[in-house]
């Protein structure tokens, strides 16, 4: 059963009533972050029930040494985890001297609010603690969008029926560990740990990586809203600081604490200002005040929101999952900093410790392309160009030559940092992300120029890479990729499996025809990028053998590609013969049990189709669909969102939106009972391509024209999108009735709606 507590609301995710057996789900759930830090939903107070705390920096990381059980030449050396940094939201809290502590308590009327529209978590319940003390609480809490380095928490707590003492001790704590460490070592340093008047700092750095940074606090007080000062005692431990104060208070008075922190770190500033940065920081912010704070974070997402929102009318939980997705992509990368990427866990969780995979290129680039400035994918792609380098460094350790490169399947720093064989060494695909995602930037901006100055040096090594990959089969006289792993990671060590095989050709035609257009256009960048990489014509020649020759797995009796040499030996049971108990399989069955199994994890054969759609006819598409869908199980986030879209463009409305709920809700209804791990964030921008791409129809062909194919589920009254387009905004609405398209922008704009050209005048509605 998945878990179905979240409370529908269009703009707010809503959890009524306290369960212990949600806590952790609702930490990842409703964790917030600025695209710098994050952090998960954890409660302020002393918790001693079951939770996870988690609070991350971009960027931040520590190299944890490979554990393997036999290890395998080539494996790299340390799996980059995804620092749990020093927790700044801490705050004990002692009524009458007793711990107030949610996990002892009577708890009535709790309420947990993630407002999505303004960016800020808050909390409000009733509890009794043990000693009888009555305590009404709310809490509200965000990350500043604004200044990116702060946080802010203003927490009061109302004496119902007692008069008497409630002590703060707000806290910065640094000794904090991973939840997935290999060798359940403590990854931070604590260099200092200071005291100030009203404030406290933490100096530390990571070990092996040196990032240092500066974890502080500051804090005041009010009682009934008048601000009133309070007399500290400090205790000073290792790795913590805490500054203990307590309130009198009569029965019926409310007594707040305003907790200001801030993390900075050696990434953005030299390790000796640190700490005054810091401080500064918390001060910046004390003196501004929570309301002005707050203020700004809702004007903040005001502006998000402008471009990126989806609304849908007549379906409240289709709306709150859209804008949930939305709201944590923009929550975990604002595309502001071109050293960060997307996590697939974002700052919501540990699992998949590195931070960035080839969701970036083949799920997340399309939605940051057309919610923000176009330098936001431009920096995604350059984060790759500037990793060249360890790319080919990466194949060469696997006994690639010449300039080939092997992009990694995690990274955080251009290092492979994933260590299971059948996925470091075999799900190579990935190398065919990059260069689709150069190409769907190029197609989206006409930023043509990209190419000759950074993406071609790419598409060079990659290119390399899979003419070095690939090998001839004098027995079927094609060339082969023999030993991959594909999308779908429940099949490993397979042959020629049809994604990777079909990437692998296209990367190298597509290469090709940039180096023709480069040294056409570009006839400087031309000769430089071919005198760096020492490439020749022959060289290319010997590409195209590949290209032209590569082998495709096809069955004439189902009349559809296989998604690998000897596809057709499973026994082909569809997944609606799996009973419920059964599944997910992947936490039920034996390892050996799925491989054997037709089951497939994510869309793979289809993945290709999708990607490279107007390549193929709709008839077959319609039967690739009809072979592999009913045999897909959906374990990876990645995989509805891809269905959805297909389905919508096969005319199957019903499956659209059937793959649409389980994409958008993935989440907040916990599908893959997994959640307390941390959401999924890189499939979200999945669920906004199942809404544009897949309802909306939009598309951009290779001769650069807009396209749209709106469709409406039955469901639905109407939807509505904002998107980006070379510089201009353009708005689609679609009902049950009608559909109608505005441009925001200066120019004249050329779509093609259902087949037929129209031409979008500056601020003139089309219905149609
Ligand atoms: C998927 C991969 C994906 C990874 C991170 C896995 O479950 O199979 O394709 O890259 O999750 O999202």
């Amino acid at each position: 059963m998945n878990k179905n507590y979240i409370v529908p609301s269009e703009w707010s995710i809503i959890e009524n009533g306290f369960d212990a057996d949600n806590v952790e789900a609702s930490e990842s759930l409703f964790s917030i972050g600025n695209g710098s830090m994050g952090q998960r939903a954890n409660f302020e107070e002393d918790y001693s029930g079951k939770t996870f705390q988690g609070s991350y920096i971009g960027g931040i990381y520590y190299p944890d040494k490979t554990r393997v059980g036999w290890w395998k030449n080539g494996y790299p050396e340390y799996f980059a985890k995804v620092l749990n940094a020093p927790n700044w939201i801490g705050i004990h809290i002692k009524i009458n001297g007793t711990t107030f502590d949610l996990n002892t308590c009577k708890i009535s009327d709790f309420k947990r609010e993630l407002n999505m529209k303004e960016g800020w978590l808050s909390r409000s319940f009733t509890a009794e603690i043990p000693s009888g003390e009555k305590v009404e609480v709310t809490t509200k809490r965000f990350v500043s969008v604004e200044i990116n380095e702060v946080g802010a928490i203003e927490y009061s707590v109302k004496a119902v029926n007692f008069s008497g003492a409630i002590e703060f001790a707000p806290y910065v704590d640094s000794g904090i560990m991973n939840e997935d460490t290999n060798y359940d070592e403590f990854f931070w340093e604590i260099l200092e740990v200071i005291d100030g008047d009203n404030n406290a700092c933490i100096l530390s750095k990571t070990l092996k990586t040196e990032f240092h940074v500066a974890t502080a606090m500051q804090v005041s007080f009010a009682i009934n809203n008048k601000e009133v000062s309070a007399t500290k005692e400090t205790s000073k431990e290792e790795k913590k600081i805490t500054h203990t104060y307590k309130l009198q208070v009569l029965e019926g008075d409310v007594a707040t604490i305003y907790k200001y922190a801030s993390y900075t770190s050696s990434m953005n500033y030299e390790i000796a200002d640190l700490v005054e940065a810091s401080f500064l920081n918390v001060e910046k912010a004390a003196n501004l005040g929570f309301n002005a704070l707050l203020a700004s974070q809702i004007k903040s997402w005001d502006e998000i929101w402008k471009t990126a929102d989806i609304v849908i009318e007549g379906d409240v939980k289709a709306q709150q999952g859209i804008r949930f997705n939305i709201f944590q992509l923009n929550q975990t990368y604002m595309g502001t900093d071109a050293r960060l990427n997307i996590g697939p866990k974002g700052f919501t969780g540990e699992k998949y410790g590195g931070s960035t995979y080839w969701d970036t290129e083949a799920y997340c680039i399309p939605f940051y392309m057309a919610t923000k400035d176009q330098s936001v994918a431009k920096n995604l792609l350059k984060y790759r160009y500037n990793q060249l380098d360890k790319a080919i460094e990466n194949a060469e350790k696997l006994g690639f030559t010449n300039g080939a490169a092997l992009y990694p399947m995690v990274t955080m720093n251009g290092e492979e940092c994933h260590n299971e064989w059948e996925i470091t060494f075999e799900e190579i695909h990935r190398n065919g992300a990059m260069i689709y995602g150069i190409y769907n930037y190029v197609n989206y901006t006409q930023d043509f120029a990209y190419i000759p100055e950074f993406g071609l040096e790419v598409m060079i090594a990659i290119a390399r890479f899979w003419h070095q990959r690939a090998n001839y089969s004098a027995a079927k006289d094609k060339y082969v990729i023999l030993g991959v792993t594909g999308p779908n990671e429940y099949e490993n060590n397979i042959n020629n499996n049809y994604y990777t095989n079909y990437l692998a050709k296209w990367c190298i035609e597509y290469t090709v025809e940039c180096l023709n257009k480069v040294k056409e256009d570009y006839k400087e960048d031309f000769d430089r990028v071919i005198e760096k990489a020492n490439l020749t014509a022959e060289e290319t020649y010997e590409w195209l053998k590949v290209s032209d020759n590569m082998y495709f797995p096809y069955s004439e009796e189902h009349n559809v590609y296989l998604q690998q040499d000897g596809f057709l030996d499973k026994e082909l049971i569809p997944t609606d013969k799996l009973e419920a108990s059964q599944r997910p399989i992947n936490q039920k069955w034996s390892w050996d049990r799925i491989l054997r199994s037709c089951y497939i994890k994510q869309a793979d054969t289809l993945q290709g189709m999708y990607l490279f759609e107007d390549r193929f006819s709709k008839e077959e598409l319609e039967r690739h669909f009809d072979f592999y869908e009913p045999i897909t199980v959906h374990e990876s986030s990645l995989s509805p969102c891809v269905h959805s879209i297909l389905a919508a463009s096969i005319d199957r409305m019903p499956k659209a939106y059937e793959m649409y709920l389980r994409t958008s809700r993935l989440d907040l209804d916990d599908y893959n009972h997994e959640v307390h791990e941390g959401c999924h964030i890189t499939s979200m921008a999945g669920t906004w391509m199942a809404v544009v791409q897949g309802f909306g129809g939009m598309r951009v062909w290779q001769d650069g024209i807009l396209a749209f194919n709106p469709q409406i589920p039955e469901e639905w009254k109407s939807y509505s999108f904002t998107i980006n387009f070379r510089g201009n905004t353009i708005k689609v609405y679609k009902s049950q009735t009608e559909c109608k398209f505005f441009n925001e922008s200066e120019n004249e704009i050329k779509l093609i709606v259902d087949n037929k050209e129209i031409i979008l005048t500056p601020s003139v509605e089309v219905v149609l």
